[in-house]
Order: structure tokens, then sequence, then C-alpha cells
């Protein structure tokens, strides 16, 4: 604790000078892979730095304003290690240009020491259709735009950035021009449906407002694209923990978009027909997915609007121990009502119980119940814009304690009360925004509940059934009464 805030100190203060004072590293090679697809864009970059003095332990990485307001993900490792590198997020600084996260390496580099760091980003709503309407049979292609240069507040010896389309068919991407400086080469080359930047080499540190001005530029790519771009707009998502009864129950509320190209003229029934007979569906025209639910789900629902939606399908797998790895998932096949057009909505609710037993564990030292309760079910390739993910806890459940994976917008405390509750149940909700495969996790709650509150719905329930058999023996006296006159 107390090294963290030493550490703390530290940082802030070499952060106020970083930008004049001699830089304690220098980037031996930088590669920028991108993967291309339709709602999220994952970026991996790998650093080779070296340390430019002893001690060197704070290394920061840059994004350009327009790169930082895409990424919702944002981690830092060493390379072949598991746990994530502590970071600090600096924000927007003014005379870089850019948004500032320093990493805090676990052990301080010596002189002309060397570290490969791998940086992992996942960018939302950052490809966009374009043309931006389409007719039903065209085909989808889509646009997205970056910097020609990984941006750093260190010198960089050689750089490059692979960008890999989603398909070989590549439409056109942008060819740079004054680059003589860091490549006598051809700026760009195109093999298959990965276009390469570079190697670009001696650039002098980036992360400033006049390299961004002079030397930066944009590139975009303009690639086909032969899924749909699903977007969810609205997600929400409730858990109620339920220890009468063991169970886990999962609800999520839907609001889903097709993000794809806006349709031009009307939807064609019979088109979509022949499409279907031909085997040969348009990419852009959302029919179905399949999302992956735990082991040991039962009664999965999934409904709209109009009532069950019958033409999904469940392939369910059994419960297996907790922490057992390589387990089988059960699928739930999703098949809106109807077909999906870009621009077009369909808002549904998916729903299923699991047993508490393989989310909960009881820790007997301070008698308290800790469960997981996942944050959310992954789509393929979907954003989830807005999530509400709202836990139920059991009825008298006390000493609340929560630790979201990563920090919510905002949460919320409240009471729920359903049918047989007497006093209601605690409830908590979590906000967040722009959430994507990376940030499927576990929000861990832990409470304690007394002997007496585990025996309240029993006699709740009990106190009900003797009510209503007082009730049917008084009508079954009365019944006999009635009878017996007419006898
Ligand atoms: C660090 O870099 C130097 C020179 O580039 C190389 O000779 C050395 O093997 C590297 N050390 C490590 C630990 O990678
Ligand atoms: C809803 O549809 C599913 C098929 O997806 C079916 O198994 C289930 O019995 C239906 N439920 C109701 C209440 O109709
Ligand atoms: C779909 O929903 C978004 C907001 O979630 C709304 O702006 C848009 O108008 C809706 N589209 C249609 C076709 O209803």
């Amino acid at each position: 604790m107390h090294r963290h805030l030493a550490l703390l100190a530290y940082l802030l203060c070499a952060f106020i000078t970083y930008v004049t004072a001699e830089h304690s590293f220098e980037n031996t090679a930088i590669v920028r892979t991108v993967e291309l697809a339709g709602s999220l864009v994952h970026v991996r970059t790998t650093f080779v730095v070296k340390a430019l003095e002893t001690g060197s332990m704070i290394y920061a990485f840059a994004l350009g304003p327009d790169e930082a307001e895409k990424t919702s993900f944002f981690e830092v490792r060493l390379k072949n290690e598991q746990t994530p590198i502590e970071l600090q997020h600096f924000g927007f600084n003014a005379q870089s240009n850019t948004y500032l996260y320093a990493a805090i390496l676990p052990n301080a580099l010596k002189k002309n020491d060397n570290v490969t760091l791998e940086l992992e980003t996942v960018q939302t709503h950052a490809t966009y259709p374009w043309p931006a309407a389409i007719g039903q049979n065209d085909e989808m292609t889509l646009k997205y735009e970056t910097g020609l240069f990984v941006l750093s507040p260190y010198p960089t010896s050689v750089q490059r950035t692979k960008i890999r389309s989603s398909s070989p068919r590549i439409k056109s991407y942008t060819e740079p021009s004054n680059v003589e400086a860091f490549t006598l080469d051809a700026p760009v080359t195109k093999s298959g449906a990965t276009i390469t930047y570079g190697p670009f080499s001696n650039i002098p540190t980036s992360a400033l407002a006049s390299f961004t001005e002079d030397t930066q530029q944009r590139i975009t790519i303009h690639f086909n694209h032969d899924l749909p771009v699903m977007e969810i707009t609205k997600m929400k998502r409730a858990a109620e923990i339920s220890h009468w009864g063991s169970n886990l129950n999962i609800q999520d509320d839907i609001w889903l978009h097709n993000a794809g190209p806006q349709l031009k003229g009307h939807f064609s029934r019979l088109e979509h027909q022949q499409q279907t007979y031909n085997n040969r569906p348009a990419g852009h025209v959302l029919r179905a997915f399949s999302v992956m639910l735990p082991t040991g789900v039962r009664d999965v629902y999934y409904t709209d609007i109009v009532g069950n939606v019958s033409t999904s399908h469940l392939r369910a797998s059994p419960s297996v121990p907790k922490g057992t790895k390589g387990k089988q998932s059960s699928y739930l096949e999703i098949r809106p009502r109807y077909p999906l057009m870009g621009g077009w909505n369909y808002s549904f609710t998916v729903g299923w119980d699991s047993p508490l037993s393989d989310w909960a564990a009881y820790d007997k030292r301070d008698g308290r119940y800790v469960v997981a309760v996942p944050i959310l079910t992954q789509f393929p390739d979907t954003v989830i814009d807005e999530a509400e993910i709202k836990i139920i806890l059991p009825e008298g459940a006390t000493d609340l304690e929560i630790y979201p994976p990563y920090s919510p917008i905002s949460v919320k405390k409240s009471m729920h009360s359903t049918y047989l509750d007497t006093k209601g149940r605690p409830a908590v909700s979590f906000f967040f925004k722009d959430l994507t495969d990376r940030h499927a996790g576990f929000i861990y709650v832990a409470y304690k509940i007394t002997f007496f509150e585990h025996l309240r719905k029993p006699m709740t329930i009990a106190a009900v059934i003797f009510g209503l058999f007082v009730l049917s023996s008084a009508a079954r006296r009365m019944d006999m009464r009635i009878r017996s006159k007419n006898y």
C-alpha cells in the first residue's frame, strides 16, 4: 500500500516533467496489428523497449484523441505473461496532443535492458458503412480510419502497421505521401487480406503536437465485410440470486440494432427468399446468430413483444464443477422473428436458470457467501453501447460488498420486491458503456445472510399455505353444510 502511494506520487512528478525531460526509454521496434471487423476492431501493438537509464520503470503509451475516443478496452502485459500490468490513465495532455497511459513495470530496468510490452485495445464504432445506403442484394463495404504512425513519447527505431481485413476484397487503401524521411521503399504493400504500412525507421518522439500537425497522417481502408454489423444499443441484465431454490436467474432485455448500411428502397420478401433459396444471403442482413450460455443452464427462454420465439434452438450442456478448464458451453441460436436490414431494430428477452452452486461459494471464516455474477453474454462481434446489470440479492442479505472487474460509470442501490417477499430484496445496479468481448467477466458480490433469513421465505410460504388450509377447511365445512342441506 505504502509502496503504491509513494509510486503514485513519483509517477505524477515524473509525468509533469516528462514532456520536457530527457526520456528514459527508446522503442527498438513497434509492430501494430489491426484486426478489422464490424462493431469491434481489435488492435494489438508490440513494443520492444530499451531503458536508457537505470531505474526506469514507468513506460508511457500515447493515443491520439480520435483513437482514444474509440478505444474502450486498454490492457498491457509483458510478453508471455498472464497478468496485466498496472496502468494509470492520465487523460488528455495538451502538450503532447495525446491521451497518456502509464504502465508501471513490475521491476525497474537497468540501463540498456530491454523488455517487450504488448498493448491490447478494442475499438468500438470504429468502422462505418460506405456507401451509407445500399440495395438489398448489394454487397456491404466498410471504411476504417486510423493514424499512419503509432504515437509514442519516446523515439522509435523501426515501426510497422499491419491491417488485416475480414476479406481479401479490399476496395481501396491510402497511399501515404511525404514519408521519404522514414523509408525509401514502398510505404504500403498488400498481400491477400493484409495491408502493411512500413517499416518506417528513425521516428522521433511523436507524442507531440508538432508531430501530429506536420508528420502524422490519416489512412483509410475500404473493405468488403460479409457479416452483419451488430450493435446492442441497450442491454438490461437482471441477475437474481436465490438460496431458496438454489438458483441464479439471469434475464437480459436486449435492444439490437443492425448498424450496417441503410436499406435503399423497400424490403422485398421475395428477394430475400430468393437469396435464401440460392444460398447466397446478403452479408449485411442479420438473420440469426449463436450465443454461448454457461453449462448447466435450464428453462432457457427467448421471447419478444409477440411472445415465445419458437424458431430458436438450444444445445444445452450439463453443469460441471467450478473452475473446470475446457468445459463445453451451451449454445443458443437466436433467430429474430424477421430478417434485420441495415438500420433496423429488434428487441427481445433471453433468460435462463442455473444452479447457484455453479456460481456461489461459502466462506466459512467470515460466514459470507461470494457469488460470481457474469456481466454479459457474448454476441459475435457486437458492441454494447449501454449496459445496466442489476444484481438482486436474497432477502435479508447484509454486509454487502461488491467487486466489479473494472470501474462502472455508476452504481445504484435499491430494494426489489417480488411476490412472497416480506421485506424486499437488496439490489445493486451497475452501469457501463461500450462493452466488448474483452469485458466479459464477473462482478463478485459478497454478503451475509442469517439462518433466520434463510427461513424467511419458507416461513412466508408456510404462512400462506396455512392460511389457504384454514380457508379451504372452512370452505369444506361450509360445503358440507350446503351438501347436507341437499340430503
Ligand atoms: C536487448 O537488446 C540487445 C540489442 O538489441 C540484444 O543484444 C539483447 O539480447 C536484448 N536483450 C534481451 C533480454 O532481449
Ligand atoms: C418456446 O419455444 C421453445 C423452442 O424454442 C419451446 O421449446 C418451448 O416449449 C416454447 N415455450 C412455450 C411456453 O411455448
Ligand atoms: C433504432 O433504434 C435507434 C435508437 O436505439 C433509433 O435511433 C432508430 O431510429 C431506430 N430505428 C428504427 C428503424 O426504428
